[in-house]
Formats: structure tokens, sequence, C-alpha cells
């Protein structure tokens, strides 16, 4: 066992059922500091749902999700954020009418924790060089510094996917879950969002989490994968065992990959 065995986040027989049909069917898993665990599954398998129960949108039927060693599966979205459960591509979660920095600059404020209404934020930030200073280094990261000034509203769909991970990393979460992060984005921005995704692997001691199809996308990026299949984990472990495994190949690919 590594210092790092103990995991930061945890499922333990986690459902959720949808009038008669198990969408998360008792999934147990754990999730470690510093590893990067790619969740693939055909269309319907039940990827969204299970990040649903882990992030609070969805109340689980039966089952615990624990964070550090702690039982939250009665806790809300919010507060699972509050706690260190981080979750991009909710476009949702921006405000339209703010602009780009303004945006990321709520983010970088309420990971500061101060209990300020949104108008006096933005009026004490206008003077606070170091908020500013942090919110476009996030948006440097996500190569958005030229579009700070610009309302969300008028951003392309791929700007806007870029702005949430931007904000996903102001907030700084332990866990950090992303969904197909770069569906529907352009072929120039895919790269720029899977370059952080390696960045945000390689620096922090994060605990990441990704729903991807893309397989040339979960090569390169998973250190560990797990396979959901009609609601229940099929498989986990390195890539290229599961990669090779019967039940991948026939479940999830559809068809031998030596075929
Ligand atoms: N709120 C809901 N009410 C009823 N059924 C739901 C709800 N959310 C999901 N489902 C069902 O649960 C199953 C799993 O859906 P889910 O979106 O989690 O799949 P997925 O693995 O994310 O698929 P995809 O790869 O297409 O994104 C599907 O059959 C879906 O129709
Ligand atoms: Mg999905």
């Amino acid at each position: 066992m590594t210092p790092a065995a103990m995991p930061s986040l945890s499922t333990r027989e986690l459902s959720i059922r949808f009038g008669g049909h198990v969408a998360v069917d008792q999934v147990s898993a754990d999730f470690y500091p510093g590893t990067l665990t790619v969740i693939v599954g055909p269309n319907g398998a039940g990827k969204t749902t299970y990040f649903n129960l882990i992030s609070g949108q969805l109340p689980a039927s039966s089952g615990t999700v624990l964070l550090d060693g702690a039982d939250i599966t009665r806790h809300g979205a919010a507060r699972r954020t509050a706690l260190g459960i981080g979750r991009a591509f909710q476009l949702t979660n921006l405000f339209p009418h703010l602009t780009v920095a303004e945006n990321v600059r709520l983010a970088v404020q309420s990971r500061a924790g101060a209990g300020m209404n949104m108008r006096s934020m933005l009026t004490r930030w206008s003077s606070h060089t170091d908020l500013i200073v942090r919110a476009d280094y996030y948006l440097e990261r996500v190569s958005m510094a030229s579009r700070r000034d610009t309302r969300v509203m008028a951003l392309s769909h791929g700007d806007k996917r870029k702005l949430e991970v931007a904000i996903l990393l102001a907030l700084e979460p332990a866990v950090m879950m992303f969904d197909e992060p770069t569906a529907g984005m352009s072929v120039d921005e895919v790269p720029v969002v899977l370059d952080l995704i390696h960045q945000v692997k390689a620096e922090r001691n994060r605990t990441i989490l990704l729903v991807e199809h893309k397989m040339d996308v979960v090569r390169s990026l998973a250190d560990r994968i797990i396979v959901l299949h009609n609601g229940s984990l099929v498989a986990d472990g390195n890539p290229a065992e599961v990669m090779a495994s019967p039940i991948v190949q026939q479940a999830y690919l559809g068809t031998p990959e030596h075929a």
C-alpha cells in the first residue's frame, strides 16, 4: 500500500431507480488523490447519472457516497461543492449577463469564502487587485484572456465550456469531475482543454473523474478505467488491462480489437 492509499472519494453500492429502471446499480468504487479515472460505457450506461449521484444533483435510492471517509449521501449539491466536489459542464452554473472575468472572479471569491452578496463582491473586486490577478490567471490557462470583458451570453459553446473549466480550476476542488469535456468543441479548442486536464493532473494532487467516449483521449489521460454497463460496474483496473478485457471488447467497443 502506498501512502496515498486513503481514497478521497468512494461510492458504496450506490444506486438510483427511475420507476422500474435501475440507472446506477450498486456501484462501489474508490477514487484516489493524484489519480485520473476515466469512466467509459455505452450511451445510457449510467455515467452521467453516477456523476449526478456523486455531486448531489440526484438523490441516491440506496448506497453511500463518502468524501474523505465522511458520509455525504444526504448532503445537497451546494454543500458538496463547498466540501470540495467540483464539477464542470453544467452550463447553468454560468451567469450569462456578467462578463467572463466577473464569472471567474465569483468563483475565486467564493473560494476565498467571504459572505458578501454579489453586488458588494463586484464593487470590492474592482479595487481588489489580487482577486483580479488570480481570475486572469485562470482565464489565461484556458486561453480566454482576450475574452475577459465579453458577456457570457455572447460566447460560443466551446468558449462557455472552457470558461467552466476556468471556474472549476478557480474553485480548487479536491475532486474534479469532467463529463465529456470536449463535446461540442471545435478542433482547435479540444487540445486546450485536454492539455489543461493533463496539467492539473501533473501539478496538483487532485482526484479527477472523467467521462469520455473518445478512445484516443481515454488512452492519453487515464491512470485507471472504470466501465459501466446497464448501470453496473463491469470492469475496473489499469487502462491496458481494461481495454483488453473481453467485457470491454464486446460490451463497449462492440468488436474485438484484434479481429
Ligand atoms: N432524470 C431521469 N429520469 C429518468 N430516467 C433517467 C434520468 N436520468 C437518466 N435516466 C436514464 O438513466 C439511464 C442512464 O442515463 P445516463 O445519462 O446516466 O447515461 P450515460 O452513460 O451518461 O449516457 P451517454 O453516454 O449517452 O451520456 C438512461 O436510460 C437514462 O434514460
Ligand atoms: Mg452522459
